[in-house]
């Protein structure tokens, strides 16, 4: 194994402080900012295959991999080739494109959707669809879950994961009580909660959002009780009840297999949501579903939605040419690589006596760090009892070494086909010393 020499975060400190000056937290996006586990974000000048480069001069491997996108690895020749060509050709012309049709086509020749589309970020496909979902039942309620993050959209943040999760926000400031009063929260994994929800509301509920596997408090795969998984059931009862089930697959999607969570389970939702994997590191994401349902969008509908950067030409070519080049070798592989370093982590952490849960949906797994005796995390309240601390410890143990884990407990790891032997050498060196910072944290 060859680490560069560290050098130090002298840089990053320097740029950190800068950048408090002019954005709140010095960050674009809150768990960025190392708040729960302390110390100075790596600022980073490049990226190549399954590493960063920050601006320090550290060479760190990357399992964040921009949260979920970077399937193929960093700086993807095939795809930087197919951007620059793009590029070359003009880089947005608010006209359709050849380019969207693939993309669109791609997804559903993956998916259980008959038609997509495009938007820019994970938020405005589940704000998006969202609208759809009350436009076309014509109600209003929502039912969604604790700890399920589907971005920002000010009806989906009540108890939400991720970032919302990782700094404690108990609500969030500038969401009207009126906004929220259409959300209906319930714990993952509560069919009873899920039922109850349906008898006291059910004729004004207009859909169920779920991430399809949830990886935002940690990942939480769907439970199975008497040989029925949690998505199987949640699209029964929808029905049942004049809902949809809207299946939020922007992590999952095109990450867990050439299907998402879907090519695990076989579950077809009502509507769906795509993004980061399907964008290739750009900006796009999409959501879809029924062709009868999504017929009621504008211009063919009533219901509207539009997007001036929507089908981004370099967004487009970027998302298509990844999706192409993830095929089936591709996912087995990166399946491979997550089942040993899961058992990896495994090993260290029990080596150094450290009480721990790993969970896993297809290749996105999560480490919980959870009082002795505590042998599964099926839900948030059960999510929040791990230690955040322990976990801090591991974090900065293993970037001491060089690995860039989510600088966040609440997050999922994220591999690429780019984690060749070398990248996952590093890590396995790596997690005895970091195994028994954990253990010294508690
Ligand atoms: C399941 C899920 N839905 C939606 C989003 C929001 O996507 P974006 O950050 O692109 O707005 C995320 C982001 O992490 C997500 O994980």
């Amino acid at each position: 194994m060859t680490v560069r020499p560290a050098t130090g975060t002298l840089r990053s400190e320097a740029a950190f402080e800068r950048a408090k000056l002019v954005t709140p937290g010095g960050v674009n996006s809150p768990v960025r900012a190392f708040r729960s586990v302390g110390g100075t974000p790596r600022f980073i000048a490049s990226s190549s295959g399954a590493y960063l480069y920050d601006v320090d001069g550290n060479e760190l491997v990357d399992l964040v991999c921009s949260w979920g996108p970077m399937l193929l690895g960093h700086a993807h020749p095939d795809v930087i080739g197919a951007v620059a060509d793009a590029a070359a050709r003009g880089t947005s012309y608010g006209a359709p494109t050849l380019a969207e049709v693939d993309l669109a086509a791609e997804i559903i020749d993956r998916m259980p959707v008959e038609q997509v589309r495009l938007v820019n970020s994970g938020t405005e496909a589940t704000m998006s669809v969202l609208r759809l979902a009350r436009g076309v039942t014509g109600r209003d309620k929502i039912i969604k879950f604790a700890g399920c993050y589907h971005g920002h959209v000010d009806a989906l943040l009540a108890a939400a994961g991720s970032g919302v999760a990782t700094l404690s926000i108990p609500g969030t400031p500038g969401v009207t009580d009126a906004t929220i009063a259409d959300t209906i929260v319930v714990g993952y994994n509560d069919r009873d909660a899920v039922r109850d929800a349906f008898t006291s509301f059910g004729d004004e509920i207009a859909a169920v959002i779920t991430e399809a596997a949830p990886g935002n408090m940690g990942v939480i795969p769907p439970g199975t009780e008497d040989g029925i998984g949690f998505n199987a059931f949640l699209v029964g009862i929808a029905h049942d009840h004049g809902a949809l089930l809207i299946s939020d697959e922007v992590m999952t999607g095109f990450r867990v297999s050439r299907s998402g969570q879907f090519g695990l389970d076989g579950v077809r939702p009502d509507l769906m949501t795509f993004g980061k994997v399907m964008g290739g590191g750009f900006p796009a994401a999409a959501f879809g579903g029924r062709a009868d349902l999504m017929q009621n969008l504008a211009p063919v509908g009533t219901v509207y939605q539009a997007g001036t950067l929507s089908g981004n030409p370099l967004a487009t070519t970027a998302g298509l040419v990844t999706l192409r080049l993830a095929t089936q070798e591709v996912y087995e592989q990166i399946d491979r690589t997550a089942a040993q370093l899961r058992a990896e982590v495994r090993a260290a952490l029990a080596a150094a006596g450290v009480p721990h849960v790993i969970q896993n949906a297809g290749n996105l797994f999560s480490v919980f760090f959870v009082a002795e005796g505590v042998t599964a995390v099926p839900d948030y309240a059960t999510a929040t009892q791990q230690s955040t601390a322990a976990y801090a410890a591991f974090f900065h143990s293993m970037l001491r070494s060089g690995v860039y884990l989510p600088p966040s407990a609440y997050e999922a790891w994220f591999l690429s086909a780019a984690h060749d032997d070398r990248a996952v050498n590093r890590i396995v060196d790596a997690l005895p010393a970091a195994a028994a910072a954990a253990s010294a944290s508690g």
